[in-house]
């Protein structure tokens, strides 16, 4: 897992160079990309960078959506049962597009005529980031959806991959309870270092973001006690309000948490997106180390499956 992680800039040059299909998304009005766990993040972080509107749907049940809705199926294994429902249920609809590495998506997919993003297979799905996402920017960006600065974001991971004592000292000073908190626009990054610290890290986390939290969570540190680690990803793009929060929180539960901040870099959404994912992904590969878990094991996750395939 580790060397996947440290590899990611590279996977997503890789990854650009697949051929994808080309469609006209004129008139598409907005997206839906239906996915799980790690497959499921590539829909946030579409949301967080794009103009057009984007949903995730996380659910056996596909969401009501009108004819001019993209629906993306996404599935690294092409066997989650969740993407495998909704999509089902989407595949009379005029925009779809599946992206997979096999499974019974690309079975669906092929008999239904669906535009098809083929992906390498054999790798965790957390770990095939830079497949599942960077196709599909190629795709969205060949079809008219705007989606700026690639060349940049893969420029920033770079610079991250090499430099990552700060990163290693965050995952070695995390104790207790974690939380992730963000600014508004940075929910899938937020969710990814939630997500990556309990596949890759075998630990629980949540996450949260400003402004909202400070109507609820920031109740909750009123009786907190115990060890407890928050985690503040910043962008330079903050609302000033937003910066001024987040500075009152700092000090109002500095008492009761360690803090560490990470920064995001770049100007494009994009690349301000993906260098606080890459930073987080890295923070959970740190984190695992210091808990001394092998990375890269979900048998919880498998546990589940298999139970859930014999009751059908
Ligand atoms: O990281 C994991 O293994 C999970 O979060 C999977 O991504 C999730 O179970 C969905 O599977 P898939 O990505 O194959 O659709």
């Amino acid at each position: 897992m580790k060397e996947l992680v440290e590899n990611f800039p590279e996977m997503c040059e890789q990854a650009l160079r697949l051929t994808v299909p080309k469609k006209n998304l004129k008139g598409v009005k907005g997206m839906l990309v239906l996915g799980m766990g790690g497959s499921g993040i590539t829909g946030d972080i579409i949301r967080d960078c794009c103009d057009v509107r984007v949903d995730v749907c996380r659910d056996y049940k596909l969401p009501k959506c009108d004819p001019e809705t993209l629906v993306i199926a996404i599935s690294y294994s092409g066997n989650t049962e969740e993407t495998l429902s909704s999509f089902t249920q989407a595949l009379g609809l005029k925009n779809t597009l599946a992206i997979t590495s096999g499974g019974k998506l690309i079975e669906l997919a092929r008999s239904g005529k669906i535009d098809t993003i083929q992906i390498p297979s054999g790798m965790p799905p957390r770990a095939a980031l830079s497949y599942l996402l960077f196709p599909l920017i190629k795709f969205l960006r060949q079809s008219g959806v705007r989606i700026e600065g690639v060349d940049e974001a893969i420029e920033s991971l770079k610079s991250i991959a090499k430099k990552t004592k700060r990163l290693r000292e965050i995952g070695n000073g995390i104790e207790g309870q974690i939380g992730i908190y963000c600014p508004p626009g940075f929910e899938g990054a937020a969710r990814r270092l939630k997500t990556q610290i309990n596949e890759n890290a075998k630990t629980l986390a949540r996450w949260d973001s400003f402004p909202e939290l400070n109507h609820n969570e920031h109740v909750g540190w009123e009786n907190a006690t115990g060890k407890n680690t928050v985690i503040i990803l910043r962008d330079s793009g903050e609302h000033e309000r937003t910066t001024a929060r987040i500075e009152y929180m700092k000090e109002y539960i500095g008492g009761k948490s360690k803090i560490f901040e990470i920064f995001s870099l770049g100007k494009s959404k994009l690349s301000r997106e993906l260098s606080l994912i890459y930073q987080g992904d890295l923070i959970s590969i740190f984190l695992a180390e210091k808990n001394g878990v092998d990375a890269t094991p979900v048998q919880s996750i498998d546990a589940l499956k298999e139970h859930l395939s014999k009751i059908k």
